[in-house]
């Protein structure tokens, strides 16, 4: 029987580093949102692409760098409100439209994100 194919198998390293390179961009313009970040977005990138590389199957550095996830948690130090989540999810969105990718795994990751997103909601 064939293996389930992952998020992961089908955009690759190289689409999820273009996808997380694109939303970075995006928050560049969006200053409610770039304010919560440092000033250097490399590392942050660098975390969202790990982390996102692992929830979507691929090899499990993230783990290995930052103990387990715990992103509620790790959010509950900037105020998220409804509007917050909906401009976080909007650079999402605009990445995600940068990225070649199969409708069905343009529906998955819809879905995982706007799940995410609410989820990061604590105001
Ligand atoms: C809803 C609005 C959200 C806001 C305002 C927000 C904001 C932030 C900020 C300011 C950081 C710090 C950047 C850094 O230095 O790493 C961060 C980290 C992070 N965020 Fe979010 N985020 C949101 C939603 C999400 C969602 C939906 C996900 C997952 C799909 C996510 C995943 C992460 C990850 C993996 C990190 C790095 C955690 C770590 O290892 O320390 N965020 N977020």
């Amino acid at each position: 029987m064939e293996e389930k194919q992952t998020i992961y198998d089908s955009l690759g390293d190289k689409g999820i580093h273009e996808l997380v390179a694109h939303f970075y961009k995006k928050v560049e313009s969006e200053h409610r949102l770039r304010k919560l970040y440092p000033a250097d977005l490399a590392p942050a990138a660098e975390r969202l692409y790990l982390f996102l590389v692992h929830v979507f199957g691929g090899p499990s550095t993230y783990l290995e760098r930052r103990g387990h996830p715990m992103l509620r948690r790790r959010h509950f130090q900037w105020k998220i409100d409804s509007n917050l989540r909906d401009t976080w999810l909007e650079c999402m969105w605009y990445a995600m439209d940068q990225v070649p990718m199969e409708s069905g795994v343009y529906e998955a990751l819809k879905s995982y994100f706007l799940n995410a997103a609410n989820h990061m909601v604590n105001r």
